[in-house]
């Protein structure tokens, strides 16, 4: 069936409801190239207005979907379950969790992208192991995970290939914040992929995407939804990225902080987080006698990691990149380290060199900032409150504005806000 563009397009713009049959249409008609780009801008935008109700919502995700190839992976041996973070800074949980849910007897088909503006994407992180590989075929994915239980690799082209032309069309025209679009978006690929349960880590707070709680609830409540809609067995946890996650921020600088977390060590939050997701990936795989967080104090999550790397060519004990050039960020007076705020640190990275501010752009894997001193401690004027790394020493003035009033020493104590806010199931 063929529609007009531009009746799809008013019909949305007076707030009407879109039939499946048009949903179909101009989203295979846009991969195609039939639909043109201010087209689909505009459609985009009609829909950051006036929503979509959760029927057009999981249509519009079904025929997301339908424009590439669902993942054809055999049956490995272990229930397959998958995780996705919304994007938060210092934000480097699924480099531990792979490995400890493959650990515990799961197998996690983790297929990634790339970071830009403030969030680091999970291949640039992993990207900073000398020799290591994004790119898997098919077969090579399905092998691993029989094998070893985890794969973090590149999506690959044939997936959901309507949604990278239009998330690149919402990032140039100001209709990326729209909730439906967003939630169709993540579980387009999440459901090709072909995972057989989904846990989203839905954060909020400066340095997230959703700024308030109200619209992270409101996003996971409606990628729940459309798993629900899928027969994708879903749970969601809201969590805080008003403070960065852990205390390094960068993709080399977080590489070795994940190697301490799957050692036994490293920061509690990161922990915590890592072990609550597992919680809840391991319940969706049915796997209820093995306590993750025992799995991860004892280090037995490290020799996957290890294997997991060596499998895509990484050598897991070669040394990481380093910086050319450190240097520190002092307090300016005694007091408490009331402020340490995820978006300040989140830029300052970037600006730093671990980010990128267009697709095509390379990062340093060196790059990046890691954290002296936690919120609520005190501190004495002087004191190195940061760490900035960089191979651009140029980049440190931009990094150093964008600290300016996200670091603070007061006077007041404060308390770190609570990072695993709430959870929602189906
Ligand atoms: N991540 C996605 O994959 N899609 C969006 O629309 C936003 C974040």
């Amino acid at each position: 069936m063929t529609f007009s563009a531009v009746d799809v397009i008013t019909t949305k713009r007076d707030g009407g409801r879109l039939s499946d049959d048009q949903i179909d249409w101009v989203i295979g008609a846009y991969t195609a190239g039939d639909v043109a780009h201010e087209q689909m801008a505009a459609l985009a935008m009609a829909v950051l207005l006036n929503g979509m109700d959760p029927d057009e919502i999981a249509r519009w995700t079904q025929a997301m979907i339908d424009s590439g190839e669902v993942l054809a992976l055999p049956d490995v041996g272990r229930p397959l379950v998958d995780k996705h973070s919304t994007g938060g800074v210092g934000d480097k949980i699924t480099l531990p969790l792979a490995p400890l849910v493959a650990a515990c007897g799961a197998a996690v088909p983790q297929l990634s992208g790339r970071g830009l503006g403030h969030t680091g994407g999970t291949l640039d992180k992993l990207e900073s192991i000398p020799g290591w590989r994004a790119s898997l075929s098919t077969e090579e994915i399905a092998a691993q995970l029989a094998d070893i239980g985890a794969v973090i690799c590149a999506t690959t082209p044939t997936l959901a290939p309507a949604d990278r032309k239009l998330y690149a069309l919402r990032d140039v025209t100001g209709t990326v914040e729209s909730i439906p679009l967003i939630a169709s978006s993540i579980m387009s690929k999440k459901i090709a992929e072909g995972t057989g349960g989904l846990v989203l880590d839905v954060k909020v707070g400066s340095g997230a995407f959703m700024k308030s709680e109200d619209r992270a609830r409101e996003l996971a409540e409606t990628m729940v939804r459309i798993g629900a809609a899928h027969g994708l067995a879903t749970t969601a946890l809201l969590t805080d990225m008003s403070v960065p996650l852990g205390r390094a921020v960068g993709n080399a600088l977080e590489v070795a902080e994940s190697v301490e977390v799957l050692r036994g060590g490293g920061p509690a939050d990161v922990v915590e987080l890592t072990v609550a997701l597992a919680r809840e990936m391991l319940a969706l795989a049915g796997i209820t006698d093995v306590d993750p967080a025992e799995v991860l104090a004892s280090g037995a999550a490290y020799p996957v990691w290890e294997r997991m790397i060596a499998a895509q060519g990484g050598d897991p004990s070669a040394p990481l990149p380093v910086a050319s050039h450190v240097e520190p960020v002092v307090a300016d007076r005694s007091g408490v380290l009331t402020r340490l705020d995820a978006l300040a640190v989140g830029v300052a990275a970037w600006r730093l060199g671990a980010g990128r501010a267009r697709k095509e752009d390379a990062v340093q894997a060196a790059a990046g900032v890691r954290l002296l001193v936690e919120p609520g401690e005190p501190v004495e004027a002087g004191q190195p409150l940061l760490e900035l790394h960089t191979d651009t020493p140029g980049a440190v003035a931009g990094a150093r504005a964008a600290l300016a009033d996200g670091v603070v020493v007061g006077d007041e104590p404060v308390a770190r806000p609570t990072l695993l806010k709430d959870t929602i199931r189906p």
